[in-house]
C-alpha cells in the first residue's frame, strides 16, 4: 500500500466540515501548501528522542493548552500567561519527578475540534456545529457556521505567529531556569499554594547553584529550556497542505506542528486519519478510551508504528476516573502482546466531563486528580510506567472546572467561564494537580 500526503482522501474521513466552494478550497490549500512551514524536521527528530527517553522512564511529558485556541485570543497576553503555566508546571515535575520535564503546548496551530453531532438545533432552527476556528465561527447564524475556506490560512498565520512569539520569549531568557520568577502569574500572590511553590522554586535555584559549583560551564545547558507544540491533527486538508518531503532524510513530515494527534472519535483502522498518520514521520499521540477493543488498539499500534521505533508513539488514556480500573489494565495488556512499545500518556480530562443541573459543561478536580492517581497505580501494578499527562489548561483565572484549593462550586462557575468547548483547569488548579504528582513521587519513593 502506498502512501501519499493525499492518500487519506481515497478512505472515509469523519469530522470534516463540507464548504459550498471547492474551488475555493482548492485556492485555500494550494495557498498553504506553499508557504513557508512552522516547524523543521530536526526539532520534531529532537523531540522523538526525547518521547524515547520518556518511553524509557528517563523523562516525562506534560503535554497542556486549551482545549481548542481561538484565532482573536492570539493575544501577547494571553500567550505569555499560557507559556508561564506550562513553564511553572513543568518546574513542579522536575523537582517532584527529578526527571526531564518535555512540554509540549496544546498550542499554535489547535484550532479544530471534534464534535458529537453534525447539526445544533435552537428554538427550532437547525444550523452546521461549530467545528472550531479553522472552519466556522461560534456564533448561531448561517453566515457564521458556514465553513469558510479562508480560515485555513487565518489558522495557518496564527499558529505562526503564537509560534513566532513563544520561540522568542523562550530564546529571550524567558524561561531560564534560574529565573522563575519572570514566570510570575501575578495572581499567586493570592493563592493558597504560593508558599508550596515558592519553596520548589528555591529548592530548584539551590540545586542549579550546586549543580553550576559542580560541573562549571555546563551549566548553560542545564537552562536550555525546550518547548514544542501540538494539536489534534483533525483537518485532514490543513495537514496535508503542510506535508513536506525532507529530501536529507527521505521522509515525509507534517510540518505544522511537531506533534499531531488522532482524536478518540478519527481512530478507526480503516478511516482516513490513520491512513494519513501512518506516513507521516512525525511522533504521533493517539487518543484511546474505553470503547477500544484489543485488536483495535493492537492494529493501530502495529499500523502507525511497524518498526517499533521508540518515540513514535505515544497513547494517551483518557477513561474517567469511574472507568479507569476496568480498561486500562486490558489495554496495557494487549500492547505487551503486540511485543511494541510505546509512550502511555493519562489525559484525565476528557472522561470526566459532566453537566452541571443548569447544564453547564463542567469537570471536578477531584476526579481528574483521582484518574491521574489510579492511573499512575495501575500502570505500575502491571509492570508497565506513565511517563505522561495531558491536560486542558489556562494560565488565566477562569472558573470552568469545579474543586480545588480554593474550592470552587458550580455555583462560581458563572463567575468566568470563557471556553468555547471543554472546560480548562485555571493556573492554580493546573499547579495544584502538578504538586500532586510532585508529592506522590516523593511518597513513592520511601522505602
Ligand atoms: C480533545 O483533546 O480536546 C478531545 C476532543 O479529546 P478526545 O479526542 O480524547 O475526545
Ligand atoms: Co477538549
Amino acid at each position: 500500500m502506498s502512501w501519499r500526503p493525499a492518500s487519506w482522501q481515497s478512505r472515509k474521513a469523519l469530522q470534516q466540515p463540507t464548504y459550498a466552494d471547492q474551488a475555493a478550497l482548492e485556492g485555500a490549500v494550494g495557498q498553504l501548501s506553499k508557504l513557508p512551514p512552522l516547524v523543521v524536521s530536526w526539532e520534531i527528530e529532537a523531540l522523538r528522542e526525547r518521547l524515547a527517553a520518556a518511553q524509557r522512564g528517563e523523562q516525562f511529558l506534560l503535554q497542556a493548552g486549551d482545549c481548542a485556541e481561538s484565532l482573536a485570543e492570539c493575544e501577547s497576553d494571553r500567550i505569555a500567561k499560557q507559556l508561564k503555566v506550562i513553564l511553572q508546571l513543568s518546574l513542579v515535575l522536575l523537582h517532584g519527578l527529578k526527571k526531564p520535564v518535555i512540554r509540549v503546548g496544546r498550542m499554535a496551530g489547535q484550532y479544530a475540534k471534534p464534535r458529537s453531532a453534525d447539526t445544533e438545533t435552537r428554538d427550532g432552527v437547525t444550523l452546521a456545529c461549530y467545528r472550531g476556528d479553522i472552519v466556522n465561527r461560534p456564533e448561531f447564524t448561517p453566515e457564521a457556521r458556514e465553513p469558510d475556506p479562508q480560515l485555513l490560512l487565518r489558522g495557518y498565520e496564527r499558529a505562526g505567529l503564537t509560534l513566532n512569539f513563544v520561540r522568542a520569549l523562550i530564546d529571550g531568557g524567558f524561561a531560564d531556569l534560574h529565573h522563575p520568577e519572570y514566570w510570575d502569574l501575578g495572581f499567586l500572590h493570592h493563592s493558597p499554594l504560593r508558599v508550596a511553590y515558592e519553596r520548589i522554586v528555591r529548592d530548584i535555584g539551590d540545586s542549579l547553584d550546586f549543580f553550576h559549583a559542580l560541573s562549571g560551564s555546563q551549566v548553560h545547558e542545564a537552562r536550555r529550556v525546550d518547548f514544542y507544540a501540538s494539536h489534534e491533527g483533525l483537518h485532514l486538508m490543513y495537514e496535508q497542505a503542510q506535508t513536506r518531503f525532507i529530501p536529507r532524510s527521505q521522509r515525509w513530515y507534517n510540518l505544522s506542528t511537531h506533534m499531531p494527534w488522532i482524536g478518540l472519535r478519527t481512530a478507526q483502522l480503516d478511516g482516513a486519519h490513520v491512513e494519513y498518520f501512518r506516513g507521516i514521520s512525525n511522533p504521533i499521540g493517539v487518543k484511546v478510551g474505553a470503547a477500544m477493543d484489543d485488536a483495535w488498539l493492537q492494529e493501530l499500534v502495529t499500523t502507525l508504528n511497524p518498526q517499533n521505533q521508540p518515540g513514535r508513539l505515544t497513547l494517551i488514556h483518557r477513561f474517567g476516573a469511574r472507568d479507569i480500573e476496568k480498561s486500562l489494565p486490558r489495554l496495557i495488556n494487549a500492547v505487551r502482546a503486540t511485543g511494541h512499545s510505546v509512550l502511555w500518556v493519562c489525559d484525565p480530562m476528557h472522561g470526566n466531563t459532566e453537566s452541571t443541573k443548569s447544564g453547564v459543561k463542567t469537570r471536578r478536580l477531584e476526579n481528574i486528580q483521582q484518574e491521574l492517581e489510579l492511573a499512575f497505580q495501575i500502570h505500575a501494578a502491571h509492570g508497565s510506567a506513565l511517563g505522561g499527562v495531558h491536560l486542558e489548561m489556562t494560565g488565566e483565572d477562569v472558573t470552568e472546572c469545579t474543586g480545588g484549593a480554593r474550592g470552587l462550586s458550580d455555583a462560581d462557575l458563572a463567575r468566568d467561564y470563557r471556553t468555547q468547548v471543554d472546560p480548562r483547569l485555571n493556573y492554580e488548579q493546573a499547579l495544584e494537580l502538578g504538586m500532586m504528582i510532585a508529592e506522590r513521587s516523593k511518597k513513592v519513593r520511601l522505602p
